[in-house]
C-alpha cells in the first residue's frame, strides 16, 4: 500500500489496498456522503482496489437501520451512475455499517467506543479515518467528543487515527486558528487531512506534471516570458439549496480562499526539490505568505465584485426566468455578498515580478468552464511583425468540463504570402476512448487511507490564505467597493472585463 494516487492514475490498472482501516463517517446520510463519498467507494470498490477487510461505518440520525440506509444510498447511486453492477454493490454493502448517532448526545459516542473496541478484537484493525462530513459547526464539537470518549485509541496500543475535514476550514483566520487549536491537541498536523476537492481533480493534479517534466514549459515559467497569468472557474448555477451557507460565504470564501488560491500556488510556486507532500506545500506556503503581505493599498483599482439580478434567457422555442441572487431561497433580500469576484495581483518575487495575475470566479455565468491560461510574452522577430500582427503563445490547462491542454501557436497560412494564423494544437484528456477520468473523492479517499497528504491542505496554507482574504476583505469595507449587478446567465459584470481592457488584455474565456 505504498502507492500514491500518482502512480495509481498513471497505471489504472489494480493497486490494492489491503490495510484493515474502519472508516468512520460523520454526516454518513447527507448529501456529500450519497453523492461523492459513497460512490467514490463504489469505485474503488469497482477497480478492485479495495481488498476485503475495510469498515465503513456512516453515522446519521435520519435512517433507523442499514436496511433503510443502504436503500436510500442505492437509490442516488442509481442517480448518479448510469449503470450499477449488482456484484460491486453487493461488495460494497457487506462493508457497510450504519450506526444511528446524534453528535449532541454522549451516550451514542459511548456506544460507538464499545462497538469499535469489539470490532476490533475480532478484526484486528489497523488504522481508524474519521471523516466529518457534516457542517461545520459541528468539527470542533464531534472531535473533542471522539476524544473524551476514547475512540482515537479505543482498542489501539498507539494512537494512529486520521482525521479528514471537509470544508471549509473556518469562516477566516481567527476561526481557522480557533479550530486548529482544537483539532491540533487531539490529532498530529501528519494526521489531519483538511479536503479541498478541487486538488483531486485530474488537471489540477497534471500542473506540476507540465510545469515541470516539460522541458519546453520549464524554461519559460517566469517573468522574462511569461507576459500574464490567469485563473478562471466559472459556474452556470446559482446558490441551489446552499443559500444560507452561501450567503455567509460568498464567492469570496466559497472559490477564492481555497479552490483558486490553491491553483494559484500550484502555477507559480518555486520548484520543489522532490515530490513529498511536505516539500510541495512548503513552495506553496511561500506563495501564499506572499500573498499574505500584499499591501492591497490600490485594491479599488484591482478587484471587481458583483452580484448577479434577474434574467429572461429566450430560445427558439422557449423563454425561462432566472431568480436574481436575492430572490433564491434562504437569500437576505438586501443581501450585499458578491456572487462574482475578479481580482489583479501581483508576486513579488524574482520569478513573477511584474507579471499580472488574473483571477475570475462566479456563479450564474453564462457557461460553466474552469481554466488556467497562461499568456506568453510577444517576442516575435520584427521581420514578422512589420505589415501584419501576431497572436501570442497561450497555453490553456483545462480543469473542467473538459479536461485537456491546448497550445496556441502561429503558423503560415498555406499558400499565402508569408501570412501568420494562430493554430491550436489540443490534448483533450477527457474525450479519449476508453478513458474515465476518476472522481476526485475517489482519489482523495484513496491517498488518505495511503497517508498521502500531497493532495490535502496544510494548517500553514490555510492560515496564510486566511489572512490573505482577510486582507482583501477588511480593505473592500474600507474603500467601500462597489457592487456591481450582473444578469444571471451572461458574462459577468462588465466592469470585469475593463480590468484587463485597460491593461491592453482580453480574459481568455471571452476570446
Ligand atoms: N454536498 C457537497 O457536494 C459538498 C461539497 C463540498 C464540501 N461539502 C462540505 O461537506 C460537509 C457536509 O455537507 P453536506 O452537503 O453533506 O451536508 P448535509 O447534506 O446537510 O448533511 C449533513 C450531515 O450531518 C448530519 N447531522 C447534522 N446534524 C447532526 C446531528 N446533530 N447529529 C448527527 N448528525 C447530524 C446529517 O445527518 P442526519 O440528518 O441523518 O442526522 C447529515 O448526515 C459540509 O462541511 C460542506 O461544506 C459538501
Amino acid at each position: 500500500m505504498n502507492k500514491t494516487l500518482t502512480t495509481l492514475y498513471q497505471n489504472l490498472d489494480t493497486e490494492n489496498i489491503d490495510s484493515n482501516f474502519q472508516f468512520i463517517l460523520f454526516g454518513g446520510t447527507g448529501d456529500l456522503a450519497h453523492n461523492k463519498i459513497i460512490p467514490a467507494f463504489y469505485n474503488l470498490v469497482a477497480r478492485d482496489i479495495l481488498t476485503n477487510k475495510y469498515t465503513i461505518i456512516a453515522t446519521g440520525r435520519r435512517y433507523k437501520n442499514k436496511n433503510e440506509y443502504l436503500a436510500a444510498l442505492y437509490k442516488s447511486l442509481k442517480n448518479k451512475k448510469k449503470k450499477i453492477d449488482s456484484k460491486h454493490w453487493k461488495k460494497l454493502a457487506s462493508h457497510l455499517e450504519y450506526f444511528q448517532l446524534s453528535f449532541k448526545n454522549e451516550a451514542d459516542f459511548k456506544k460507538l467506543e464499545n462497538h469499535l473496541v469489539q470490532k476490533d478484537k475480532t478484526e484486528k484493525i489497523s488504522e481508524r479515518i474519521f471523516y466529518l462530513a457534516t457542517a461545520p459547526k459541528f468539527f470542533a464539537e464531534i472531535a473533542k467528543k471522539l476524544d473524551k470518549f476514547n475512540l482515537l485509541n479505543a482498542g489501539f496500543k498507539t494512537n494512529n487515527s486520521k482525521l479528514v475535514i471537509e470544508k471549509p476550514f473556518g469562516h477566516d483566520f481567527k476561526s481557522a486558528q480557533k479550530l486548529n487549536n482544537t483539532l491540533s491537541k487531539i490529532f498530529s498536523e501528519k494526521n489531519i487531512f483538511r479536503i479541498d476537492h478541487y486538488l483531486g481533480k485530474e488537471m489540477i493534479q497534471n500542473i506540476m506534471v507540465i510545469r515541470l517534466s516539460n522541458p519546453i514549459f520549464r524554461a519559460l515559467w517566469n517573468k522574462e516570458h511569461i507576459d500574464n497569468i490567469q485563473i478562471y472557474l466559472n459556474e452556470s448555477e446559482g446558490v441551489k439549496d446552499r443559500g444560507k451557507y452561501y450567503d455567509d460565504t460568498g464567492v469570496i470564501k466559497d472559490m477564492f480562499q481555497n479552490h483558486i488560491l490553491q491553483i494559484l500556488s500550484l502555477i507559480t510556486m518555486e520548484e520543489p526539490e522532490n515530490l513529498s507532500a511536505a516539500e510541495i506545500s512548503q513552495k506553496k506556503v511561500e506563495v501564499f505568505k506572499e500573498l499574505a503581505d500584499n499591501d492591497l493599498s490600490n485594491i479599488d483599482e484591482h478587484i471587481v465584485r458583483g452580484q448577479y439580478s434577474s434574467n429572461i434567457i429566450e430560445n427558439k422555442n422557449s423563454k425561462k426566468s432566472i431568480k436574481a441572487y436575492r430572490e433564491e431561497k434562504e437569500i437576505d433580500p438586501n443581501s450585499k455578498t458578491a456572487t462574482f469576484m475578479a481580482l489583479k495581483l501581483f508576486l513579488n518575487n524574482q520569478r513573477w515580478q511584474d507579471v499580472p495575475i488574473y483571477l475570475k470566479s462566479g456563479k450564474r455565468l453564462n457557461k460553466k468552464e474552469a481554466a488556467i491560461a497562461i499568456e506568453f510574452k510577444d517576442d516575435f522577430h520584427a521581420a514578422y511583425t512589420e505589415d501584419q500582427k501576431l497572436s501570442s503563445n497561450i497555453l490553456l490547462i483545462k480543469i473542467q468540463p473538459e479536461e485537456g491542454v491546448s497550445l496556441r501557436f502561429n503558423t503560415r497560412k498555406p499558400a499565402s504570402n508569408n501570412k501568420i494564423v494562430p493554430v491550436e494544437m489540443e490534448f483533450c484528456q477527457s474525450c479519449q476512448q476508453f478513458f474515465n477520468s476518476p472522481e476526485n473523492y475517489e482519489g482523495l479517499i484513496y491517498d488518505m487511507i495511503a497517508g498521502d497528504k500531497t493532495l490535502f491542505t496544510s494548517w500553514e496554507e490555510v492560515s496564510y490564505s486566511w489572512k490573505f482574504i482577510d486582507k482583501i476583505q477588511k480593505k473592500c469595507q474600507e474603500q467601500k467597493i462597489k457592487l456591481h449587478s450582473y444578469p444571471a446567465q451572461t458574462g459577468g459584470p462588465k466592469a470585469a472585463d475593463k480590468l484587463l481592457e485597460a491593461d491592453n488584455r482580453i480574459w481568455q474565456d471571452k476570446k
